[in-house]
Order: structure tokens, then sequence, then C-alpha cells
């Protein structure tokens, strides 16, 4: 009977578990899913309550281990199966032509083909697989011995944790982990809100995101993968590095669609030019193009150097710099009061687009960088992206040119400016200062905060130079009559902005705590305080312990909660808000509250710390459901001390016994 419930459930989680990977597969590594995102995560929560019923039938490669697991103390050392070489590089088309003149002066009269593909900026990981399940995954290292960064890299979604067929026993992959252009943006805008040193480019994203003793942090951040070869294999046919990715392919892992197989070097150096110009047209940074023999049989009679194997090289692409002369630099306000210098430039040409600008970040930047107004500048994109200035160039210098000092008074207020202890930026401190407000209320309209569309920029100017608007409580106040006074507004655009208005009313708590513009709380604090409190009353008179008490809630954005709204003038717009009728409760608190919706649990024997009628309550409330008799049904049978034949009745049928601990976790108020 008891094998019965359990060779039942082991089968439903060995179906979750490859429908899963065939729809993480789908979405992550073809792009093309076949199920909603809501589909997917019911069956992830189904396959982690089965494991959560049957913990021996957890393993290392089910998807729910990727979300992280425990922090570790250190990185235990990996040692590659064979090292782990780097490319030799060729800087232009004629070192490619030397490079293929080699490799056809060693394999004297025989056929070659090159295969050429996008050399990923990023780390490369080694990947090792053992009947089909990843076992170990590993930084690079000195190329002999690399970081065991295992439980990190179970946390990227493209990275296949079982292989899809005919799985050979041994096989380690090579590839690169990177991070998008796109997630690396997003990410650093994150830290900044959070107060937190942005990355400098993608790949230092994505080695500070991989090399990670706590995972569950790496599992936060977006990464991705390319694999681009087999290190070591037993069982792998494959004649060709064409085929070899093929096969990789075919084994569910990501390989990148440009690569290319060409017969002779002219049409493969072509291939690096056409790249070396398209480059910024890709979703990922790339740093050059790898041409590679094709033949395995050939690369192994070329053989390698010490460093570097002779059938490959990298065509490296030239740094993407560009001179121009700094104009002059311009002075903005946010919304926390931050003046922030921007450089303006003549305009170039830089990594695919045409750049005016760039931001210096601080007057001690400034300094360090001796950039002065009227300067030749270089600049360029890091990570492709961001414009930057890189640096002066003050042998070009004719005397005429000015240093630059940060304004003693607010550009666009006049107020004196601050500049707070241990923090480099400069501020206006007057709240009410227009750009802060300006920027308040664009941020408080913004598409992930109470996404309110048509309050754009220049409906907002117009509001504050009228004085329509004092605060983001005001917005609710609009007219359409008031509306249609305004420039480029017609009855029609009014009305939408109106309805837009009443619309972002319903919006969630969670967006509400981020729209306020409360100094280093991003959305993600928003959810996470939104889903833990649940109201906006009940957040205001949180104390600073029970807010860092919440997980991913640390002691900066705790006081600058507490210091928000204990000022009498953010209470004020909070009570209007309210007023109003915007919402300010949280619907995931509403369904967090009910974790245990659905449930059936059967108590039996004596509880220690609570008595079975409190138990009963606090489940029901949870939303479970307590029943007196053991069945089929039951989820959970709760044992306490000296329990009756409730306890045998469970273990007869299978179903899963929970002592009082495994309840009180389950009773525990989670985020
Ligand atoms: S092949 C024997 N192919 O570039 C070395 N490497 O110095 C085989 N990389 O850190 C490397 N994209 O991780 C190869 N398509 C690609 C690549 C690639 C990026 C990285 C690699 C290593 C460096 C080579």
């Amino acid at each position: 009977m008891t094998e019965l419930k359990r060779n039942e459930a082991a089968r439903r989680v060995e179906e979750l578990r490859r429908e899963i990977e065939r729809h993480n597969y789908r979405y992550y590594v073809m792009d093309a899913p076949v199920v909603s995102d809501a589909e997917f995560d019911r069956m992830v929560a189904e396959l982690a309550a089965l494991e959560k019923a049957y913990p021996d039938l957890v393993t290392p490669s089910s998807p729910t281990q990727r979300v992280g697991g425990a922090p570790r103390e250190g990185f235990t050392s990996a040692r590659h199966f064979t090292p782990m070489l780097s490319l030799a590089n060729a800087f232009g088309a004629d070192e490619l032509r030397d490079f293929d003149r080699r490799v056809r002066g060693a394999l004297p009269g025989e056929k070659t083909a090159y295969v050429v593909e996008p050399k990923i900026d990023g780390l490369a990981v080694s990947l090792t697989y053992r009947h089909g399940e990843f076992v170990r995954g590993a930084t690079r290292g000195d190329g002999e011995t690399g970081e065991d960064i295992t439980p990190n890299l179970r946390t990227v979604r493209s990275l296949p944790l079982r292989l899809l067929r005919d799985a050979p026993p041994l096989v380690e992959v090579r590839g690169e982990a990177y991070m998008s252009k796109d997630a690396f943006m997003k990410l650093n805008e994150r830290r900044e809100e959070a107060g937190e040193p942005p990355f400098a480019n993608p790949r230092n994203a994505a080695a500070g995101s991989l090399r990670q003793l706590d995972p569950g942090i790496t599992a936060n951040r977006k990464l991705d993968l390319f694999v681009y070869g087999v290190g070591y294999a037993e069982g792998v046919a494959a004649a060709s590095h064409h085929e070899t990715l093929a096969w990789l392919a075919a084994q569910g892992f990501r390989i990148n669609e440009q690569f290319r197989l060409f017969e002779d070097i002219k049409q493969a150096v072509d291939y690096c030019l056409t790249w070396q110009q398209k480059r910024f047209d890709l979703p990922y940074t790339i740093d050059g193009m790898v041409v590679k023999l094709d033949s395995l049989e050939q690369q192994q009679r070329l053989g390698t150097t010490l460093k570097s194997p002779r059938w490959a090289i990298a065509f490296k692409f030239p740094p993407e710099e560009a001179v121009t002369t700094l104009k002059e630099i311009l002075v903005s306000v946010g919304r926390t009061g931050v003046l922030t210098p921007t450089a303006v430039f003549r305009p170039v040409h830089l990594a695919g687009t045409t750049v005016i600008r760039a931001t210096l970040h601080n007057e001690d930047l400034i300094r360090e960088k001796d950039i002065r107004i009227g300067d030749r500048i270089v600049v360029h994109k890091a990570g492709d992206v961001i414009p930057e200035v890189v640096r002066s160039m003050p042998e070009t210098r004719t005397g005429r040119e000015t240093v630059f000092t940060m304004p003693r008074n607010c550009p666009v207020c006049g107020a004196g400016t601050v500049r707070e202890e241990e923090e480099v930026a400069l501020r206006c401190p007057n709240i009410s200062c227009p750009a802060r407000l300006k920027e308040s209320l664009l941020h408080f309209a913004s598409r992930n905060a109470m996404d309110i569309r048509g309050l754009g920029r220049a409906l907002v100017e117009q509001l504050v130079e009228k004085g329509m608007v004092e605060s983001v409580a005001d917005v609710y106040t609009l007219s359409e009559d008031a509306l249609m006074r305004l420039e480029r507004m017609g009855p029609k655009s009014a009305a939408n902005v109106v309805g837009e208005i009443e619309a972002s009313k319903k919006r969630d708590l969670s967006r509400l705590i981020f729209a306020l513009g409360i100094r280093h709380v991003g959305e993600r604090a928003g959810k996470v305080l939104a889903g833990r409190f649940g109201t906006l009353e009940r957040l205001m008179s949180v104390t600073e312990e029970e807010l860092t008490a919440v997980p991913e809630i640390g002691p900066k954005i705790a006081a600058s909660m507490r210091a928000f709204f204990a000022e009498p003038q953010n209470r004020a717009v909070i009570t209007r808000l309210i007023n109003a009728g915007v919402n300010i409760k949280s619907t995931a608190a509403a369904a967090a509250a009910r974790p245990l919706a659905g449930k059936v649990f059967v108590l039996t024997g004596a509880l220690t710390g609570l008595t079975r009628d409190e138990a009963a309550a606090r489940i029901e409330l949870l939303g479970g459901r307590v029943a007196s008799g053991v069945s089929r049904r039951t989820d959970y049978v709760v044992v306490g001390e000296n329990p009756g034949s409730k306890l045998d009745k469970a273990r007869e049928l299978g179903v899963a016994v929970l002592d009082e601990n495994d309840l009180r976790t389950l009773l525990a108020p989670r985020t």
C-alpha cells in the first residue's frame, strides 16, 4: 500500500520534471514558449509540493533545484579533465591569413574548412555531465584548476540539468556564461537604486554574479549560456567541430546560431569583418570572432602549444573608442535631489549609434580624470551600451580649457546645495524643488510604478510650472477641464489621461511602494515589502528591526523607509493618496496569506508548543483544512507525542508525516 502511493508520486514527479524541462528548453533555449508563465509556475509548484512530501525523491538535477540553495563558506577547487586553454589573438585580416598559412603548412595537400563563430564576452565555464546529469560546473581558473560553482550554474535557465538523449557516460562541455546587454542595464539600475556600485560591463556583471558564495544571489541575476565545445568525452561521435555543435544542440544546449562553416579563409575573413560592423545589433556583447579548423582529426594532429590550440584563433575587434570635444558640463537634479553632471560633446559615432552625452557621475570623478570644458576627450561605451568619458587628452590643450566646479546652488530652484557626510553626491535639499518634483512625478507614473500612460515629460513640465501639481497626490485631483487648458491637450487626450489616472488607483501595493520613490527602495523591495506586510498602514508602523528581519531587506532600506515615513510631509501625501481612493493593499500578500489553500491536515498526539485547537486555527487561517480521520485525500499527518493509530494509517497510505517543528515551519510567516 505504502509503496503504491510513493510509486505514484515518483511517477508524477518524473512526468512533471520532463514537462518542466521541455518548457524550460522551449523558453530559454529556443525562445519559443508553448505554455503561459502561470501554467509553468503551476507545474513547478506541484513538483515542489511532491518533493516536500517525499524528500527522498529530490535529486540535484530536479528543476526545483535551480533556485540556489544554501550559501557556502568558500569555493572548492575543481580540476579540469583536460586543461582549459585560451586562444591566440589575431588583430586584423592579415593576421588571420597568417594563421591560415600556418595551418595549411602543417597539413600539406589536405582539404581544410573553418567554422567561424562569435567570441562571447563572458566567463568561460566547464560543465560536467555523468550519465546525462549535470554534476559539476567550474570556472576556468588557471586553466588546470578552477572553482567549483555548481550550485550557481544550476540557476542558469539555459543550462540543461539533464541531457536530452543517448547520454554518454561522461562528457565535459565548455562554453561561455554571460549577461545580455538588457539584463546588465536592468541590473545596474536596480543596484544604483539600492545604493550599490554598478558593474562596469556585462562581463564583470556575469563574473560577479557567478562567483557568489550565495547561489540565491546568482538565481536573481539573469545569466545566459552559449556552449561552443566539448573538453572531454567518452562516447560522443563527432568528426568535426560543426558536428559537435549539432550534437550539443541536440542534447538541449544553447549554441550560438551565428556560426558558419567556410571552405576557404577568404570567406572566413569576410564573415569576421561583417560582424565587426554588425556586432552592436546583437543583444549580447562579443569582443571578436573565433576561427576554428573544422576537422577534429586535423585539430588533433595540429595539437596545442602550452597556452593555446594551434587549430583556432580569436579575431579581436578593435576597441570602440572615439575622440571628440567636450562642449559643456550640464548639471541635472534627480528625484532624490542628487546633482549629476553630464558631459555634452560634439556628436560622435560610437558602437552603432551617434552619441552626444555621457554621465560623469560626480565631481570627484571629473577631478580624478582631470576633465576640463573644451578638452579633447576619449569616449567609449561600457559593455557596448553605456557612453562614458574614458579620459581627457591634456597633451592637446590650448590653454583655453576651463576647470569645472559643481554649483553651490541648485541649478533649478537656487537652494544651497549640500554634501552629506560620507557621500560623494551633492544634493539639493529642497523637497519642493521643481526639478525633484518633476522627476518624482515621472517616476510615480512610470511603467513599472503606477503606470499612468500619457503622464509624460511634456505634461509633467506644464503641470509643475503652472503650479497645478505640488506633490504626487495632486495627480489624483486633475480634472479633464483643467487638463484641457494645457498646451497640446485636446478633449480626447485629457479624457484619456484622466482615465489612466483613475485606473492607476487599482495598482498593487508593491507598485505604490516603488512609486513613492523612497531612496534605495526599488521594484524588488516594493514586492518583498508588500508581500510581507500586506497594507501600507502596516508598513508605515513597522519598526526598523521588523524591516531588517525580512529577507532581502537590509539596514540601508530599513533606515530609508523609517526616515521617509517619519517625515510629516510624506505622511500627509500618503493620507491624501488614501483619501483619493488609491489601493493600499497587496494582492500577493492576500494569496501568500493562504499558502495552505486546499491542503488537508490530520493532527494526532499531543503538541508541546501550542494546543491542537490553536494549531487547527492557524492552519485554517492559512487556508488549510483539518480533518479527523486519515484517508488517501490527507496531505499531511502532524504527529505530536504519543500518537495513536493515525500515524500507522498515515504510514500505511504513504501520507507525508510532519512533526511539530515541520508544522511550525509551515505556519511561519513568509514573504
Ligand atoms: S573556443 C582552447 N569559442 O574566449 C580554447 N572560446 O581565450 C577554446 N570564448 O575564455 C576556446 N567565445 O571562454 C571559444 N565561441 C567561442 C568563444 C570562446 C568566447 C572565450 C573562452 C575563453 C576565451 C579564449
